[in-house]
């Protein structure tokens, strides 16, 4: 049987290449108005990992952050399943998702990790069940009457 240490490894490897593609990702960022470069890395159940930027727009409301660009992406794909999502900025300070990006994952993944980092390597970990506690869910439509 193996060793605890050996089944945490291709956890810490898949979350290593998650930050990268994240990073990545960010290099991609359209943000001429805020100049906020952000990039998302999705990690699906299946390993697979989906990117995406935030991509402004000179209507700003049109604009989307990046966590939901990434969302959409692995979703088109097939993808409805997360275990973890990274973000990227050049912020001093890791920043989370913002609110509507937080009900957006919650859709999918309530459970999901949540890792954000810097480009000076700092590095924060959350759950979204943290970051969005008494979340509006699927479920919360069965209590609906029609
Ligand atoms: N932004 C993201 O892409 N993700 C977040 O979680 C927070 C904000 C983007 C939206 C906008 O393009 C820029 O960062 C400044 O708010």
């Amino acid at each position: 049987m193996a060793a605890p240490d050996d089944v945490a490894a291709p956890a810490v490897e898949a979350l290593r290449e998650l930050r990268d593609r994240a990073a990545r990702a960010m290099e991609s960022a359209y943000a001429p108005y805020s100049g906020f470069r952000v990039g998302a890395a999705l990690l699906a159940t299946d390993g697979v990992i989906v990117e995406g930027c935030n991509v402004e727009n000179a209507s700003y409301p049109a604009g989307v952050c990046a966590e939901r660009v990434a969302l959409g992406s692995a979703v088109v794909q097939g993808h409805r399943q997360f275990l973890a999502l990274a973000v990227a900025t050049e912020a001093d300070e890791p920043t989370p998702p913002c609110g509507i990006c937080r009900q957006a994952l919650v859709e999918f993944s309530p459970e999901l990790v949540v890792l954000s980092v810097t480009r000076g390597g700092r590095e924060a970990r959350w759950s979204l069940h943290e970051l969005l506690p008494h979340a509006f869910t699927p479920h919360s439509l069965d209590h609906s009457r029609h």
